[in-house]
């Protein structure tokens, strides 16, 4: 038996040809939002059960996957709290759901409290695994949906990324740096520099900081959110605080925007925040020009069929 492609991590965006899923995101996006007439979604999931197994909060991962999965002729099998209602609650170890689960589906979407758990998924699965948040390790394909928001607005240029917030805990910011990172000095190497906004206690994980420093990309961090931090931004990406991952920050209003920080903010730049969002971001600022997120979750479901329809057409 071949070994499935799983989607465990950034670095397998990479290793199933990024450049075409990028492309073929935007293809369908054009299909869907421009056609004249019926949408068009791709029908390469006709006939396919896919698991959705959530055992952790989701709003738009887990609807964005499962309309998608309708949209191109798919059916669903799962379970949203599956902490509670799968066999988790009977003392059932992961590997042994997945081992079952991966004999009844042809997919499955994996989102878990615990870092590591897609990996460990991935071992005892017969079928692709499609991580969608693994504690406050990685978020893929977020990554892949937020590289695409990037890429459809900079393609071709020289993008200064400023992060903010929980930099610490964020699994959004983890993924996309280290892909921003490998991307480096390719063809996709958009992001030159990166700034990253955040108090001392939830500054970016060492490692991480060292990967975009060895990528070659221009690197410095700041505890101050204010008018300076902002004033070079093409990418603006908020984030809140992970406080059910232990992160706790001084003042939230410390690290949100401001009127003074959207006058900086270039008029070219775009705002964007994976969601959900508190206080960092307010609604005051949804009818800004530059607010970018509402499209970014809409582009969630173009990414994400863009990848789903690269695994089953090519598995
Ligand atoms: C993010 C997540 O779950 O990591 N949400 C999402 O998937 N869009 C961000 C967050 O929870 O802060």
């Amino acid at each position: 038996m071949r070994t499935p492609q799983h989607v465990v991590s950034y670095r397998d965006l990479i290793d199933i040809g990024l450049t075409d899923v990028l492309q073929r995101t935007k293809d369908i996006k054009d299909d869907v939002l421009y056609m004249r007439g019926e949408p068009q979604w791709p029908d390469s999931l006709t006939n396919a059960v896919v698991a959705s197994l959530f055992y952790e909060a989701s709003t738009r991962t887990k609807l964005s996957f499962e309309s998608v999965v309708l949209r191109m002729g798919g059916r669903l099998i799962g379970t949203e709290n599956a902490e509670q209602f799968s066999s988790a609650i009977k003392g059932e170890s992961l590997a042994d759901s997945i081992r079952i689960v991966s004999m009844y589906a042809d997919a499955i979407i994996l989102r878990h409290v615990s870092e590591g758990a897609a990996n460990e998924a991935a071992r005892f699965s017969t079928v692709p695994v499609i991580n969608a948040g693994d504690g406050a390790g990685e978020h893929p394909t977020q990554a892949l949906l937020d590289f695409f928001t990037i890429w459809e607005r900079f393609a071709d240029s020289d993008v200064t990324l400023t992060v903010v917030g929980d930099l610490k805990n964020g699994r959004t910011v983890h993924s996309l740096l280290a892909l921003a990172a490998d991307l480096s000095g390719s063809d996709l190497g958009l992001v030159s520099r990166v700034r990253c906004v955040a108090p001392a206690a939830l500054a970016l994980p060492q490692p991480l900081h060292e990967r975009l420093t060895a990528a070659g990309i221009d690197l410095a961090q700041t505890d101050r959110f204010d008018a300076t931090a902002v004033k070079e931004t093409n990418v603006l990406y908020l984030t809140r605080t992970q406080k059910e991952r232990g992160s706790v920050i001084g003042s939230q209003a410390a690290y949100a925007l401001n009127e003074s920080i959207a006058t900086a903010l270039p008029a070219e730049a775009i705002v964007m925040h994976p969601l959900p969002r508190n206080e960092e971001l307010p609604t005051w600022f949804d009818t800004d020009p530059r607010a970018r997120y509402f499209t970014q979750a809409e582009n969630g479901l173009f990414a994400r069929a863009a990848l789903l329809d690269t695994l089953f057409q090519h598995p």
